[in-house]
């Protein structure tokens, strides 16, 4: 056999390829062969796609001193930077926008692979077998034994090949290469990592003589007999069972019985079988039926609430090389937090990802791979979406993606794509998908007027705008105005937050029309890295990058939650329960769309001081969906204790299911039953000057400056006012965003350099009074602060008062004091816990008595910035001090101080110090989403206003 070089015009083509076999339904046959390619493939490198001839296809061929990669894999998160890195850009293409041209520069990737079929694969005259691409970034080219079969783009779509006549029974070559630049780049501008490579299976599948080709099953419900329809149309003819239902019909022929219907609360999936004359292949049939209806997407029959995130797929190591594992541990974590709903952002999973959703329960919108978002810095001119000489590989793109998972019951929208402007593409894209499968509904969130889609979809829409929309008050076009609402993105999870999201739900709950949203994101793309910890964009010297807008999941790169997902599970819970703690009642709803609080057991606890003094259980019925009872608590338990006393009642699964252990906590509420007493400290001592110090009881203090020097004899360091915190990714705002980027306006007023003035010390007979002013360089801006001590022999009283002065433009980041301690490790406190909570950001946070080392208080953000304050803290012990707040205070502790935080870039440059700073806060800034959103909500403003707060010191033991 003869080689010449190809020619790589396939490359800018805009054709979506050549070769490949019709898109079908993708399954695992029962009996019919597979063999799959995965494993370490022969690699090579070139710097542009024409640099090797494609002799390295041939027999024979020496690949002995190639390199090698594992597949599934991308090859520049391999081979310790030899094959190049990654590179990570929101909506830039990272070349020069001149479609479909892409740079002579364009690492190509020749992987070759040798394989026998084994032994149980049948003759090669019986039947034929297809060579199935799950997944290859972003082009490819592919020859069988020296045969060139053909190439394709489309990166996170299937790609199949009939190949049966080209298989020899040992030393089957398979070269394929692959090139990182195509004309199919443009179409795949997501805001992720571009990471090139085979990261999806490769598999050769015997297809036997009579096998299935494609199907589709159609299983709908009706919600008013209870019946389920199921006709499975097929392309080769058979017949179809159900056995549990007593279903055996031919394929086309519709079979209608009673069954219980699929939803993502109770995912009932029956098992059946089609078989054809050479083929079996199993069916989990889920009967469902999604509508628009009323104006409302109702599964059936009725209207949904999206409870959701947006997942993109990701391994801090493998990039979007998914392993079955992680695509469960993820549905399982989902399931944990109260999720209800994935959106496949922004481009199909792996399709064994769609079979978890179905088997667990979830919603799916299930979106294309298509994104053009660079074309918006041109005004969108020649997006391809727009331009008729594309419209082919769009429409082979929404072809490749619902022929592919058309038969999960999961997916109950299709999603044209994600950023891609409007146009006439998109449009035939919609027609085509509607044409297709009328079962489902079109979802694009780009089409403002909706002409493309069935429901009214946006991204990041405020508060203010979302209820005007829940109230029907949002204008737009007629067509619109009778859609339901999502929001497909919406409470960004980058950094610390994302903040305002029980806000957001409070307002979903309200009206009708609104049902529900996506969290944007599931998960950090943190690239694990040996100095760095998580590499973000940059980290691999992109000439042009987004830093850290890669990392805005609400869980971290090795998928521990962050307090996000924690505080978005508590906000969506299903079972809402709130009442008074005093009267002894608490009135419960059941807050599912589907199910009964059947599969739930209720519990009480009593706390009294944080301390749990009584628990049992609570009987409550099973209350169908909406529906709500007032349930009894039992008589509080007799301690003879006074003090604050709390009740706590608990949702938790009565069995264990599928996806959780038993006693795993759904649902929970506090409810007050009696108030904290005030801290009081009579002003009996008296502060005594000596030569070098001021004693005031266990206190002593710098003579000349007021400063306070020990408590008890715990030195005290540096104890002072403090406005700084770290800008959070939230605070600091995203470069688009308006003039309220709070974490900017912060540093140009100079409020993480202030500037402490000492005015006056003065001692009265009961008081050692400091006063101060502390300003920024430069501004006339200040804060007026009085420092007051007094002390009734043992303890020790700090009352600081704060009076801005000047005209102050900004909130403040935070407002309290802060000193260092030198020997802390644990901290207990009374407050809330156990994780960390801001003022918009604190429903999951439970009062009681937590205990933690000092390290455990840190939340990890790939991007060190403001992170760990506990809420409601009655007081802390730490260091050897106990601090009791009045009023209830912020607490935090940690070995840098904010200032080293806010330079840190990753948390590898954060070094532990042999001070542990503390900061008590009587406030903290709200956290918002503005690092793509909205702002805190103006209740969450911390403003520069006088105020006045105190803590009692005192030293343990
Ligand atoms: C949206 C986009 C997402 C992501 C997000 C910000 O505009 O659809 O892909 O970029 O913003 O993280």
């Amino acid at each position: 056999m003869s080689f010449r070089t190809t020619s790589t015009d396939y490359v800018e083509d805009v054709s979506p390829g050549s070769g490949a076999l019709p898109p079908r339904a993708w399954y695992a046959s029962s009996d019919a062969t597979s063999l799959s390619l995965n494993g370490t493939w022969r690699f090579r490198l070139s710097p542009t796609a024409d640099a090797e001839d494609d002799s390295f296809a041939a027999d024979g061929y020496d690949a002995g001193d190639w390199a090698e990669v594992a597949v599934p894999g991308h090859w520049v998160l391999q081979g310790d930077g030899a094959f190049g890195a990654p590179i990570y850009t929101n909506h830039l293409y990272p070349f020069p926008v001149d479609p479909p041209r892409v740079p002579t520069e364009n690492p190509t990737g020749d992987h070759l692979r040798v394989f026998d079929l084994p032994e149980d694969w049948p003759a090669l005259t019986d039947g034929g077998a297809v060579l199935r691409f799950d997944g290859v970034e972003s082009c490819a080219r592919v020859w069988l034994n020296g045969t060139d079969i053909g190439e394709f783009k489309g990166s996170r779509l299937p790609h199949e090949f009939a190949v049966g006549h080209l298989l020899k029974p040992a030393g089957n070559v398979l070269a394929v290469r692959v090139h990182q630049w195509s004309a199919g780049s443009y179409l795949e501008d997501q805001d992720q990592w571009w990471l090139p490579g085979i990261f999806r299976d490769v598999t050769l599948l015997h297809r036997p003589t009579g096998c299935a080709a494609d199907f589709f099953v159609h299983a709908s419900y009706d919600h008013v007999e209870g019946l389920g329809t199921l006709r499975v149309d097929s392309d080769v003819d058979g017949r179809v069972t159900v056995p549990e239902l007593d279903i055996d019909v031919a394929t086309g022929e519709p079979v209608t019985v009673p069954v219980e219907p699929w939803t993502a609360e109770t995912p009932r999936l029956y098992d059946g079988v089609l078989a054809t004359e050479g083929e079996r292949v199993p069916l989990r049939i889920g009967f469902r039926t999604v509508a628009l209806e009323d104006g409302l997407i109702k599964v059936n029959g009725r209207a949904i609430l999206f409870k959701g995130v947006n997942r993109h797929e990701w391994h801090p190591e493998r990039g979007r090389a998914l392993d079955l594992q992680t695509m469960r541990e993820d549905v399982l974590l989902m399931k944990r937090h109260n999720l209800n709903s994935v959106r496949t952002s922004h481009y199909p999973p792996h399709p064994a990802f769609l079979d978890l959703c179905d088997e667990y329960g979830l919603w799916v919108i299930d979106e294309c791979d298509l994104e053009t978002h660079g074309f918006t810095e041109q005004a969108w001119r020649d997006n391809p979406v727009d331009d008729d000489r594309w419209t082919p590989a769009l429409l082979d793109r929404a072809a490749r993606m619902v022929e592919r998972d058309k038969n999960h019951p999961s997916v109950v929208m299709w999603s044209l794509g994600n950023e891609a402007g409007t146009g006439r593409g998109l449009t035939a894209m919609s027609e085509w998908i509607h044409g297709r499968d009328g079962s489902r509904l079109v979802h694009y969130e780009g089409d403002w007027n909706c002409r493309d889609t069935d429901v009214y979809s946006r991204m990041y829409a405020d508060h203010a705008e979302v209820e005007r929309i829940g109230r029907g008050l949002d204008g737009g076009t007629r067509l619109r105005r009778g859609l339901p609402f999502i929001q497909c993105e919406y409470g960004h999870a980058m950094g610390n937050g994302p903040g305002g999201l029980a806000d957001y739900q409070r307002i979903f709950e309200a009206h009708e029309r609104l049902q529900g949203g996506f969290i944007w994101e599931w998960i950090d793309h943190g690239i694990k890295h040996p100095e760095l910890g998580y590499a973000y964009g940059g980290d691999f010297g992109e000439e042009l990058h987004d830093g850290n807008f890669v990392c805005d999941g609400l869980i971290f790169p090795d998928r521990t939650p962050s307090p996000g997902l924690v505080e978005y599970k508590k906000v969506i819970e299903p079972v809402r329960m709130e009442g008074d703690g005093a009267d002894g009642t608490v009135r419960i709803t059941n807050g599912y769309d589907f199910a009964d609080l059947s599969a739930l057991a209720f519990v009480w606890a009593y706390q009294v001081d944080g301390e749990t003094v009584g628990t049992g259980a609570l009987p409550v019925p099973a209350l169908a969906p909406g529906e709500s009872a007032e349930v009894k608590l039992p008589e509080p338990p007799a301690t003879g204790r006074s003090g604050e006393s709390l009740w706590t009642v608990r949702a938790l699964l009565a069995e264990e299911t599928a996806w959780g252990p038993k006693d795993h906590v759904v649902a929970w509420a506090q409810l007050p039953a009696g108030e904290r007493q005030s801290v009081s400290v009579a002003a009996s001592a008296a502060p005594v000057a000596g030569e070098r110090l001021i004693t005031l009881g266990p206190g002593a203090f710098d003579a000349r400056t007021g400063a306070l020097r020990s408590i008890g004899g715990v030195d005290v360091a540096g104890l002072r006012l403090d406005v700084w915190r770290a800008p959070t990714d939230n605070d600091d705002g995203a470069s688009w965003q308006d003039d309220t980027r709070w974490g900017v306006l912060w540093r140009k007023y100079g409020l993480h350099r202030m500037r402490h003035r000492l005015d006056a010390v003065e001692r009265d007979d009961d008081a050692l009074t400091v006063r101060t002013r502390v300003a920024p360089a430069a501004r006339e801006i200040g804060l007026r602060t009085v420092y007051r001590w007094t002390s009734d022999g043992t303890r020790l009283k700090l009352t600081v008062s704060v009076a801005p002065e000047g005209d102050w433009k900004v909130p403040l980041p935070r407002l309290g004091i802060r000193f260092g301690l030198a020997r802390a490790e644990r901290v207990e406190w009374f407050g809330g816990g156990p994780g960390e909570a801001y003022p918009d950001t604190r429903s999951a946070s439970v009062l009681g008595r937590w205990e933690s080392s000092v390290d455990e208080l840190q939340t990890p953000y790939v991007r060190p910035q403001e992170n760990g304050a506990r809420a409601d803290v009655r007081w802390a012990r730490i260091g050897g001090l106990r601090i009791e707040g009045d009023p209830e205070f912020w607490f935090s502790a940690r070995r840098w101080t904010s200032e080293q935080l806010d330079t840190a870039r990753h948390l590898t440059d954060l070094r532990s110090g042999d001070t542990v700073w503390v900061n008590l806060d009587h406030g903290q800034h709200g956290i918002g989403s503005q690092s793509c959103g909205p702002g805190p909500l103006p209740q969450y403003y911390l403003r520069a206003e006088p105020t006045e707060f105190s803590f009692v010191f005192s030293k343990i033991g």
